[in-house]
């Protein structure tokens, strides 16, 4: 279970987490929605630890281990992953090596070359991805969509017990989007112990995968929380009536 604590955080002196309180339990989907600028991919970045953010006040537990000192790798393998606003390119490696090797440095237990694989193309598969993205340089010249894909297809292949989504519906095509948000909910119905973090500005992939909590969030704190009908009221009322 993910538990933030009075979190506050800054970047280039300007205080943008203003004491964030959230509890994530296990098997269930929360949404954070909330306005360009709010300090939504800022606190997804500071639960990763990027260094570019400094903490100034509160705690971070995952599972009940203070993960604020942990480098980012070390949060991975504890179980959390993000997935990222902008996927990155990673030219001249291949997606399934990758794949395997970050599966391999998370300590997953091993398999072998060939289950991995097969595991892999039942993903791409689930996905609508061409298997043949699997031997191109990690999303070296993909789509918009195609790396999003990617991403999410990263995050289910590396079985985290936290999967945070940044903004996994920008660049999506409604296709897509109901693909990844069926493969995210196939991903936590099919583990008891896993979660997600769903964050987003808009209320469309919410349709699709129905979150269990909906936290607005505004200048750098969650302002409210409710069920499924929150981020329905947001959507017909804008964020200034939340
Ligand atoms: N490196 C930086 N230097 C200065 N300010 C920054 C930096 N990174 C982020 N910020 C500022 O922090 C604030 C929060 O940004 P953040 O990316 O967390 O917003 P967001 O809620 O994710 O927005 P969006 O919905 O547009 O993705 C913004 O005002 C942004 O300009
Ligand atoms: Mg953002």
């Amino acid at each position: 279970m993910l538990t933030i604590y009075n979190l506050h955080a800054k970047i280039e002196g300007r205080d943008i987490l203003q004491g964030v309180n959230l509890v994530v339990p296990p098997g269930e989907i929360h949404a954070i929605m909330g306005p360009n600028g709010s300090g939504k991919s800022t606190l997804a970045h500071v639960l990763f630890g990027h260094p570019s953010y400094q903490v100034t006040d509160g705690t971070i537990t995952f599972n009940g281990t203070d993960v604020q000192k942990m480098k980012p790798d070390a949060r991975a393998r504890l179980g959390m992953f993000l997935a990222f606003q902008r996927p990155v390119e990673v030219p001249g490696i291949t997606a399934a090596h990758l794949l395997r090797a970050a599966s391999q440095a998370k300590g997953d237990t091993p398999t072998s070359l060939k289950e991995f694989e097969d595991g892999l193309d039942a993903a791409f598969d689930r996905l609508h991805l061409d298997r043949a993205f699997a031997t191109r340089s990690f999303n070296e010249g993909f789509s918009g969509g195609e790396r999003k894909k990617m991403e999410v297809l990263a995050a289910v292949t590396l079985a985290p017990r936290l999967l945070v989504l940044d903004e996994l519906d920008s660049g999506l095509d409604i296709d897509a989007l109901r693909t990844v948000a069926e493969e995210v909910k196939r991903f936590v119905e099919e583990d008891a112990s896993r979660s997600v973090l769903l964050i987003t500005h808009y209320n469309r992939i919410l349709k699709y995968l129905t979150p269990d909590v909906v936290h607005i969030f505004q200048s750098g704190v969650i302002e409210r929380s409710g069920g499924a009908e929150l981020a329905e009221h947001i959507e017909e009322h804008g964020y200034a009536s939340a």
